[in-house]
């Protein structure tokens, strides 16, 4: 008799056929253990000196001293987790009402709505703003999030393949007019590191009257002339109809939130249960969040830095031979097939005390595996040499630097995350 529970030991079956004897000690690599000193640039482990370039603490303001005061003092004053209620209940503060206040004119759009998670702030607004007898269509690549949100709406999903714009057009022509349309992209993709062509995008999105979605999460802190994010970049802020993000990247702290028009954010409040059947984010978090906000705007030196920091480690990559693809965020990755990737993160961390992010199936196409690194304005050039001299003593020993990003590119109409997503719903 088939049982719900097969499935999970034929994904381990599935893994082993890419990984073969090694899948046991690399999936100890996968959630692995670190200390609680988490987005420093190196911290001490029994002994010794470990340098991470995988926090996504893009901008360090995780370990600012004003930004841990600012959460310190509240979480003091009223507790770690307070409110403890969800926002329509006793979840709703005035540091809440504060935060959305100032994303809204950081954003330069009429409101705003802050989750508890990036990750409910996309599913759960594009699940109800996408309705019956309505369409979404969503990068193959886009954060899984976003995919969730389009098998969770009541309208049609589908997928059209990576930045291809005349996929996604050919799409949008054959959809009738008179169906009400949304395209969902990432501003920056976090595995591959390119960006939506949001110029092109605006223009289909105007061409075909359809609404048009954006989860920054990568961007924001990181691009534009004021750090506003992607979408500053391209210039077409006022052209975005809803921008997205996670405070879990370049604000250092926790946490999701939608920028866009007041009458949008207004049903969304009411209707997402991401939004309203979850307990608020804790006061703590979006006093820190507000107070993260506020330096992300008033140290651009910061940004500066991150750039000199990413435009070292890429440079010095490519120098030394490695196939990075076109990143344009801040997510520097290396392609490698099978499971070379934990190999190679593995050997960083045990040869070379040095930290970066192994990605695998399913967040990459099966078959394929990724070494990724997110830089910070806290690292040194120094550092970010030390990195790529330890990735060519690894390449010495492992086949990393045989690049693999055109397949990986080929391979994502069957990423699990784009075949699910292509769903009626
Ligand atoms: C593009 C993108 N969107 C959304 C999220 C989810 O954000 P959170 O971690 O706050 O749930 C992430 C997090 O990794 C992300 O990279």
């Amino acid at each position: 008799m088939a049982d719900v529970f097969e499935k999970c030991d034929e994904f381990w079956a599935r893994m082993e056929k890419i990984a073969g004897e090694m899948m046991v000690p690399l999936r100890n690599t996968f959630f692995r253990r670190f200390p609680i000193v988490n987005c420093t640039p190196t911290y001490i482990r029994d002994g010794k000196e470990f340098l991470q370039v995988s926090t996504n603490d893009y901008l360090g303001l995780a370990v600012h001293p004003e930004v841990v005061e600012a959460g310190f003092r509240i979480a003091e004053q009223y507790g770690v987790g307070t409110p403890l209620g969800a926002r329509p209940l006793t979840g709703n503060t005035d540091l809440h009402l504060a935060l959305e206040a100032d994303l809204a004119k950081y954003r330069l759009t009429e409101s705003s709505l802050v989750f508890n998670l990036g990750l409910s702030a996309m599913s759960g607004t594009i699940a109800c703003v996408v309705g019956r007898k309505e369409r979404i269509f969503v990068d193959a690549y886009a954060h899984s999030c976003v995919h969730d949100g389009a098998r969770l709406c009541k309208g049609e999903a589908s997928w059209f393949a990576h930045n291809d714009m005349t996929d996604l057009e050919e799409q949008l022509k054959a959809c009738p007019d008179d169906v009400p349309k949304m395209i969902a992209v990432d501003g920056v993709y976090g595995m591959s590191g390119d960006l939506a062509p949001l110029d092109k995008l605006v223009e289909l999105k105007k061409k075909y009257n359809a609404r048009l979605f954006v989860d920054d999460a990568h961007g924001t802190g990181v691009l534009g002339e004021n750090g506003r994010g992607t979408c500053e970049l391209f210039g077409v802020e006022h052209e975005v109809d809803l921008h997205g993000g996670t405070f879990a990247k370049s604000f250092g702290t926790f946490g999701g939130y939608i920028c866009g028009p007041e009458h949008v954010l207004r049903f969304v409040r009411h209707v997402s249960p991401g939004f309203m059947l979850t307990k608020a984010l804790p006061a703590a978090i979006v006093a820190a969040t507000i107070k993260s906000l506020e330096l992300m705007q008033k140290l651009p030196e910061r940004r500066i830095k991150l750039w000199e920091n990413i435009n070292a480690l890429r440079d010095n990559l490519r120098a030394a031979g490695f196939n990075i693809g076109n990143p344009e965020g801040a997510v520097t990755s290396i392609f490698t097939r099978g499971v070379t990737a934990l190999h190679a993160v593995k050997m960083l961390e045990e040869e070379h005390q040095i930290i970066v992010n192994p990605v695998m199936y399913p967040a990459v196409p099966y078959g394929t595996s990724i070494v990724r690194m997110t830089p910070s304005a806290l690292h040194s050039t120094d550092q970010m040499q030390q990195v790529v001299d330890a990735l060519v003593q690894v390449a010495k020993k492992i086949p990393l630097l045989e690049g693999n990003h055109a397949a990986a590119h080929r391979a994502v109409g069957q990423t699990a995350d784009a075949s699910s997503a292509h769903s009626t719903t």
